[in-house]
């Protein structure tokens, strides 16, 4: 019998080494690849707005009325009360609380990124950011304005005529409602968070550990990318929330049927948009509903309820540590200087 040299054994076994190496290679490549064709970076430069005009001055007006509590009748909610720029954009609550500490019925959406969403709520129902901004001053539950009280609120105060006035040149009447609309959409188009880890990933860098990387594979090959990819990894398309298996009514309360209110149409019945899932560890809690406070368990919850998948403990984790790579680089907003009122300026009411 022959026996096989040393250093032959050697070679052979740094041959096998070699190509275990080359097989690890390849599949990471093949991961990055997968995944650059689901998603893709949050552009470094501002998006396109092909009805708006992205101009510093509509921008610092966008910035002041976003602040600015007098847009609601009791003086005291903001956009920035329910959408809060230093905690992920949103209120941090199950359910929003607005005028006369009303429960509103939804959980407050993030506007970090909104920008990249196909349409605006969970339902769907304004077309973009300024159809949006019209709705909140508006609600009951929220701000519980009128248009027309915050037109008066804004024309009396010289501050606001000549912030419009230059943010809206040429125009004879710049205070219009829609000028309002259009100048918080200016301001929430900079509300972008680009180069999170994930996202220098898709470029070409190692910025994610081993367990990142099988979260991500988990999540493409456990069909959750089907719904959630793209440039804000959802906020797209629309689907039945309990695509399988509807969830309870604590997570899917019986009474807000989703699209079912926009369109009228029982196909729409308990349909949402497929929540966009940037920046997804700052933003709990989870869900329309807000009732769920840890990733791992609204992960469990989509397994069982958009996949029919009981996911395993391991595979739960793995993935809430690749959706924590999603957080980008929050943009940093200066409180604005508001304008002072003036003798007609609306009183606050209840
Ligand atoms: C939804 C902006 C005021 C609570 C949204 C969305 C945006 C936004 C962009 C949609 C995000 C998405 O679909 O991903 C604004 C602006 C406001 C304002 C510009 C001021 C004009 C408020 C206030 C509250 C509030 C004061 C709380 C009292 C909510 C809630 C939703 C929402 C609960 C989800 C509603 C639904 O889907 O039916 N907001 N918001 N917002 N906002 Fe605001
Ligand atoms: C919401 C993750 C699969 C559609 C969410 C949320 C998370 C998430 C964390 C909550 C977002 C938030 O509250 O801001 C996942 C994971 C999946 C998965 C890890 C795979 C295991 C899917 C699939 C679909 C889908 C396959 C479509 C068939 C939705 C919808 C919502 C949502 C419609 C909004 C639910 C609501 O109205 O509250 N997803 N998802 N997801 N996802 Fe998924």
């Amino acid at each position: 019998m022959h026996s096989i040299p040393l250093a032959a054994t050697a070679a052979i076994a740094t041959t096998f080494a070699g190509i275990a190496l080359a097989d690890d290679d390849l599949r990471a490549q093949e991961l990055r690849e997968d995944a650059q064709y689901m998603f893709e970076p949050i552009p470094l430069s501002m998006p396109d707005m092909p009805n708006n005009i992205l101009s510093t001055d509509r921008i610092a007006l966008g910035t002041m009325l976003f602040f600015d509590p007098r847009m609601s009748r009791s003086g005291v909610f903001s956009c920035h009360s329910c959408h809060n720029v230093g905690i992920g954009g949103a209120d941090g609550l199950e359910v929003s609380i607005g005028h006369g500490w009303q429960k509103g019925p939804r959980n407050s959406p993030t506007v970090f990124n909104a920008v990249f969403n196909i349409a605006q709520f969970w339902d769907g129902r304004a077309a973009d950011l300024a159809e949006q901004a019209e709705g909140p001053v508006q609600a009951g539950v929220e701000m519980n304005n009128t248009p027309d009280r915050v037109l008066d609120t804004l024309a009396s105060m010289q501050g606001y005529v000549d912030a419009f006035a230059t943010a809206f040149p040429g125009e004879d009447d710049p205070i219009t409602f829609r000028n309002f609309a259009l100048a918080i959409e200016a301001f929430e188009a900079t509300l972008t968070t680009p180069n999170s880890r994930f996202d220098q990933y898709l470029m070409g860098a190692d910025t994610l550990d081993d367990q990142e990387l099988r979260g991500l594979s988990a999540f493409m090959d456990q069909g959750c990318a089907s719904c959630h990819a793209g440039v804000n990894m959802g906020g797209q398309e629309y689907y039945p929330f309990g695509l399988v298996e509807r969830p309870g009514a604590d997570v899917l309360p019986a009474g807000d049927r989703g699209r079912f209110a926009v369109t009228a149409t029982v196909a729409d019945d308990y349909v949402f948009r497929a929540a966009p899932l940037r920046n997804i560890a700052l933003t709990a809690p989870y869900f329309h509903s807000g009732v769920v406070w840890s990733l791992e368990e609204a992960v469990a919850v989509m397994g069982v309820s958009q996949l029919g998948a009981e996911l395993d403990e391991a595979e739960i984790a793995d993935i809430a540590a690749f959706l924590r790579t999603l957080t980008g680089e929050i943009p940093q907003v200066t409180h604005p200087v508001l304008p002072v009122r003036s003798a007609t300026t609306p009183l606050p009411e209840d």
